[in-house]
Order: C-alpha cells, then structure tokens, then sequence
C-alpha cells in the first residue's frame, strides 16, 4: 500500500467512525452590509465557561471563514426537531442567504438568530486556529438564550437528520 492509499484509508475509517458520533445542528450566521449569510455547522462545542468561549470547526475555502473574522459578531441557533429545513438550506451551494429566512430576536447590532431555535448565542470572534484543513474558530459569548424546554432536538447520525425528545 502506498503513503497515498494508507492516507485514504484513513480518511476513509475516520468518515465512516464520525458518522457514528450524534451531534446537535447549528446554523451560524452573519449579517454584513445589510445582507444575511448564513451556513449550517454541527462541529460546534463549547470551550469553556469562565471565559464562555465556544468552538466551530470551518472550511478556510468557505465563503463563512472569511466573514467570520470581517464580521467578527456571529450567531449560533441550535436547531430543534422541526428544523431540518433549515440544516439543508443552509449546507447547500448557491442558496439563497437572504434575511427572510432568519430574523434577529433582538434589535441593534445582533447576528441573524433562527426563530424557535432550541438555543442560540450571540458570539465575538476571538481567535482562530489553523487545525489540519479546518480552522478552529473561537467566539467569546456575548448573549445566549434557551427556547422551549418541550420541544425536541435535531440530531446528525449516520449522515440523516433526526428528531429527539427527553
Ligand atoms: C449536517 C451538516 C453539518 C455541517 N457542518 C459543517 C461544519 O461544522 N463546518 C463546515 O465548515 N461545514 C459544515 N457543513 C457544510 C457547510 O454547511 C456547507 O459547506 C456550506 O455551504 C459552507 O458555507 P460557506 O461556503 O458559506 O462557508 C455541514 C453540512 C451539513 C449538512
């Protein structure tokens, strides 16, 4: 096996653990010179609590990456169990990114928020990280709010959105 095929192969059994591992989605959005755009992401974690710092892993080549630092104020809505429409929109290439689809939950200088999202955060870029062919974006939290307590979550598991409830 060449140094090329280990590397696939890796790859390859790396994709294929990931999947296994359920996460939460998020949509992480900005809003620059008027206009919304917005991506759905679910390597989100949460870094730490003093300071409230939170993590998103993002593609450098990607339209977002750039925004981020330009923007530099983001949100994050976690989505909720309905919102699958939302997680696809928001993958996809050539969307359209108008604010229509979000809208902010608080006035003045507040990122595009999903409406009845699970929870979201309004974040400060900090810092990012060159990680490998990622980069790890750092947010300081500003603001967060919960939603509806009764209202499930949207879940990523073996490549399939999926709704779950306590
Ligand atoms: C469930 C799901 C999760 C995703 N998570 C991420 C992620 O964490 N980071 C990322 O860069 N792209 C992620 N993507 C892909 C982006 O949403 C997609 O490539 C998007 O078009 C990138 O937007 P941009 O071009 O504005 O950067 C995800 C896609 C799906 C369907």
């Amino acid at each position: 096996m060449t140094a090329s095929m280990q590397d696939q192969h890796i790859v390859g059994l790396v994709r294929q653990a990931a999947r296994r591992f359920a996460t939460g989605v998020t949509i992480i959005a900005v809003r620059h010179g008027g206009s919304t755009h917005a991506m759905t992401a679910n390597s989100f974690v949460t870094l730490s609590l003093r300071p409230a710092l939170v993590g998103v892993s993002v593609q450098p080549q990607g339209l977002m990456r750039g925004l981020l630092e330009q923007v530099r104020r983001f949100g994050i809505s976690v989505l909720n169990e309905t919102q699958t429409d939302y997680a696809r929109h928001y993958a996809s290439l050539g969307r359209d990114n108008r604010p229509r689809q979000l809208h902010p939950l608080l006035s003045g200088d507040i990122p595009p928020i999903v409406p009845d999202c699970n929870a979201y955060f309004v974040c400060e870029f900090e810092n990012s990280h060159t990680v490998g062919d990622h980069d790890l974006i750092v947010g300081s939290v500003v603001h967060c709010a919960v939603g509806n307590p009764a209202v499930g979550s949207l879940i990523f598991l073996d490549g399939e959105f999926q709704g779950i409830r306590r």
